[in-house]
């Protein structure tokens, strides 16, 4: 049994969540989790939301609501959504919690004493109707390159350039609208990242297992250009934690906050803390899991994020914690995703574009948008949903294989056997081959879970669910039972145990189908198929069952387009 942490990134505070968020992290750590616990191993799977930052700040007020009571209702409803989409995280956390708060001023100190961190004096905009500095986003005017009149002070979301707010053509506050800008000098902490570039640089190198995409995209930041940056970790903002070294005030930085995406990564440790306390364990509960003084070295550390994430995972929150000189686990593997496109274009939260996590419960179950999500995650390049193939993919996969295998076999047992396991007959060459090609698909099936190999594991589980139809489909019982009932029996006891089985090594994918035919089956043992033979005799001769509600309906044309239009333009 191995020790497995499992950290998805977190998601932001402002706003829900559209399905390609899902896809690019929660999802994919939420199966590789229960997976793992599938397995028999220990598993600690953290999550928390992201709460600080320039758009937490900006969100709230657009809501107009106090930050932290903004922050407070997001982090509910977010967690009811995952909650809804069956996330099974050990512990969802916020980062503006107070251990979040201890740790990040914690480490900085540490960077601090390790003379890691440096004061630099900066030019930044001054809003003088604000009376405050602006953050690069709080900073809007006209691209210089495509004339877009609402870019923002980093970045233009038409043009995707990106730009220094000294950039911006007739520059304005984001907050006010006020055109009363000055640029005024300002003092922030850089983190100098760069003194630890070879430190980095081998760790890297060591790291052999590494996806290609996560290992180009750190390789690129580290050697490119002008190398790896001394990066600033305060900003000028009242929202955030505070900029003092294990809470005493550091001179100068006062009314300043760590920069979101300093303290963001710590919380995945802060949230391990968050547990324990939760639990009422004491501190060696979530240090053996990071800390490799108490313990950690035992532990396998993955992660899971979207491209855009890497490099903060594989250099600037490594350099935190390697600077720290502190005994820190580090991760030892990180899932990185491209991104899910929606219908011909992009999803997206300021445009309100796709479908986002609670419309899309409120037209479906979970297990229907998990099915189709892993089984097309946008891992060696980026995916499109479409309504049409997510119609063809819920009908044909969900409906037509596995629900129609486990209605056909229920029924026909109730109505010739009734409601219990049959007795008699004798398994053959039909029998024995079905077990030799689900042997080999499970076994397939194992290796691309634990490689994250998500799509070829959603191939590998929809075959072995197939191997279960054709088999009844050749055997048919329903021919066979006029002429010799006992064989009858026997094929229907296997396929009985067929969908034990399957409620076995689906649940990662579609949790709440395999509880429901788990249920119906009578059992409640969960336990991993080592042993084929073992698994497929696990319900007895004589064992009650129940015929389940249908498991899955099949979406019509209708629905299709009608959902297809309703979510075509922005979110109301
Ligand atoms: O890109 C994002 O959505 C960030 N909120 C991810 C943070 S991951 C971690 F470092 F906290
Ligand atoms: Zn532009």
């Amino acid at each position: 049994m191995a020790r497995i942490l499992i950290t998805s990134a977190l998601p932001y505070i402002n706003g829900i969540k559209h399905l390609g968020n899902l896809v690019g992290s929660q999802l994919p750590a939420d199966l590789y989790a229960r997976y793992m616990r599938a397995r028999g191993h220990e598993v600690m799977f953290i999550c928390a939301t992201d709460e600080h930052g320039t758009p937490a700040e900006l969100a709230a007020a657009k809501a107009g609501q106090p930050v932290a009571d903004y922050c407070a209702r997001l982090h509910a409803e977010q967690a009811e959504l995952a909650q809804g989409f069956r996330l099974s995280f050990d512990h969802y956390g916020r980062s503006s919690s107070a251990r979040n708060h201890a740790l990040t001023q914690h480490l900085a100190a540490r960077l601090g004493a390790a003379g890691l961190i440096s004061e630099v004096t900066e030019k930044q905009v001054f809003s003088i109707g604000d009376n405050r500095f602006l953050p690069d986003r709080y900073i809007e005017g006209t691209c210089p390159n495509c004339g877009y009149e609402r870019a923002r002070g980093d970045q233009c979301e038409n043009c995707t350039k990106q730009l220094d707010p000294t950039d911006l053509i007739n520059p304005r506050s984001a907050i006010s609208g006020s055109t009363d800008l000055e640029v005024r000098e300002t003092k922030h902490l850089f983190l100098r990242q760069s003194t630890l570039r070879d430190t980095l640089d081998q760790w890297i190198d060591s790291q052999t297992g590494w996806p290609v995409l996560t290992t180009s995209i750190a390789r690129k930041w580290l050697h490119d250009g002008d190398g790896l940056q001394d990066r600033g970790i305060t900003r000028d903002l009242d929202w955030g934690v505070p900029a003092q070294f294990d809470g005493a005030p550091w001179q100068g930085m006062e009314g300043k906050v760590f920069y979101v995406w300093f303290d963001a990564p710590i919380e995945y440790i802060a949230a391990t803390a968050e547990w324990a306390d939760a639990q009422g364990l004491g501190d060696d509960a979530w240090q053996r899991w990071w800390r490799t003084d108490k313990g950690a070295d035992d532990v396998r550390y993955v992660q899971f994020m979207g491209k855009d994430n890497v490099p903060f995972h594989t250099l600037s929150f490594p350099a935190t914690l390697i600077g720290s000189g502190e005994p820190w686990k580090l991760v030892d593997y990180i899932k990185s995703f491209n991104y899910l496109n929606y219908d011909g274009g992009q999803f997206s939260t300021s445009q309100g574009r796709g479908v986002f996590m609670d419309q899309a419960l409120s037209l479906l179950p979970a297990d229907y948008w998990r099915w189709w999500l892993l089984s097309h995650a946008p891992e060696n390049s980026d995916s499109e949903f479409t309504w049409e193939n997510f119609q063809a993919s819920v009908n044909k996969d969900l409906a037509d294989v596995l629900g129609n295998l486990v209605s056909r076999v229920t029924k026909f047992c109730r109505s010739k056997f009734g409601e219990v396991v049959p007795e008699g007959g004798t398994a053959g060459a039909r029998e024995a081959a079905l077990m030799q090609a689900l042997e080999t698909r499970l076994r397939a099936y194992e290796r691309h879970m634990e490689a994250m190999e998500i799509r070829k594991a959603a191939g590998e589980l929809r075959a072995l669910w197939v191997l279960g139809n054709e088999y009844l489909q050749e055997a048919a019982p329903w021919s066979v039972f006029k002429t010799d009932p006992e064989q009858a029996a026997l094929q229907i006891r296997l396929a009985l145990n067929l969908i034990r089985f399957y409620a076995v090594i689906s649940q990662p994918f579609i949790p709440d189908a395999a509880e429901r035919m788990m249920q119906a089956m009578g059992c409640n043992d969960w336990s991993w198929p080592e042993r084929l033979e073992t698994a497929l005799d696990r319900l007895p001769t004589g064992h009650p069952f129940t015929v389940p509600e249908v498991l899955f309906a099949k979406i019509s044309d209708d629905a299709r387009a009608d959902w297809a239009e309703r979510f075509a333009g922005q979110r109301a």
